[in-house]
């Protein structure tokens, strides 16, 4: 729409101005937000930005790898990719409570970004994905806090870097359109919502490697087959969860004693409150007999019928 490339104009003509030739970060983490923020960025200033992708290990299958296609490839933007799954990984051992999870990949998302842009040296300003919601919100702090939301943009505040936020007006869909505008790909534009710590949360309790996998091979499953019987653009947000359970099966003439999958839908204006979504029966069937097959360690596959509230949509 030509209101949104204006308005995308205006704003890359903006940052030229303010940070031309400074040196700028960004945390990109694949989110809609952070990445149209940094594609404006990276329109206005070029090279003098450099994003840093830490990946913590706990995205969907092949998340990262297409973080870096669209980025570096198509955009050839400087980006260091972090991998940081083992020091995640080894932080979070023997810890189950949701609550200490998300404070712990929260910090140490933290100090893994700081210590990559220590790495750079002198930097002058951060780019932050914020949108207009995100500053109506924080303006109030009424709302009590149900679960911790480490957002992988909330970043390092004793860095004293400036910071840049080309997004501050604007409300998601226009965020989407200007994304669009921008040239990045429709399907990350439109992605559904993914929470910072990702599938850190989708495995309940503890995490193990071996959890991780599971729950990142029943999801992908999930997703192709949802998108094979086009409800990926009606259905607000699905995924798979990995609720720690085991239970007896049976698989020829062997009991087994393995996983059990959660398959969450729901639908929703806002997060807020959601209603769970009427997958037609087929595809379940579907998705439930591919995960029992192709996924090793799963012998039953459950689908969430709660809505939020009582349930949340994430299960931690
Ligand atoms: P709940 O589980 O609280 O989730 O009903 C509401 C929406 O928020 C997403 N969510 C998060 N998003 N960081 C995020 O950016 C987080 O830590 C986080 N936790 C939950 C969730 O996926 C749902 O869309």
């Amino acid at each position: 729409t030509w209101e949104m490339k204006d308005y995308g104009d205006m704003k890359i003509r903006e940052v030229k101005e303010l940070a031309g030739d400074s040196k700028v970060i960004c945390a990109l983490s694949g989110g809609v937000d952070s990445s149209v923020a940094a594609v404006l960025v990276h329109k206005a200033i070029g090279k003098n930005l450099t994003c840093i992708f830490v990946d913590h290990g706990l995205l969907r299958k092949d998340e990262g790898d297409m973080v870096e296609e669209i980025f570096r490839k198509r955009f050839e933007m400087n980006l260091i990719r972090v991998n940081a799954e083992e020091r995640f990984l080894s932080k979070l051992k023997g810890v189950s409570d949701p609550e200490r999870k998300r404070k712990i990949i929260g910090e140490e998302f933290i100090r893994v970004f700081e210590e990559e842009a220590n790495k750079l040296g002198d930097i002058d300003y951060l780019v932050q994905g914020t949108i207009y919601p995100d500053v109506v919100e924080s303006g109030t702090g009424t709302s009590a806090v149900i679960k911790s939301h480490h957002n992988v943009g909330g970043l390092p505040e004793d860095m004293k870097l400036k910071l840049i936020e080309p997004l501050r007006e604007l409300f998601k869909d226009e965020v989407r359109k200007l994304g669009e505008e921008l040239g990045i790909p429709h399907d990350l534009v439109y992605r559904q919502p993914f929470p910072g710590p990702g599938l850190g949360i989708r495995v309940l309790g503890e995490l193990t490697e071996e959890k991780l996998h599971i729950v990142r091979e029943a999801d992908a499953i999930y997703r192709e087959e949802i998108a094979k019987a086009h409800l990926d653009e009606t259905i607000w947000q699905y995924f798979a969860a990995l609720p720690n359970v085991r239970s007896v099966g049976v698989m020829g003439d062997e009991r087994t004693y393995s996983h059990m999958i959660v398959l969450r839908a729901v639908n929703s204006i806002d997060g807020m409150t959601s209603d769970w979504s009427r997958i037609p029966y087929d595809v379940l069937d579907i998705v439930s007999r591919r995960i029992v097959n192709e996924v090793k360690g799963v012998n039953r596959v459950v689908y969430d019928i709660t809505s939020k509230p009582p349930a949340t949509i994430e299960f931690e």
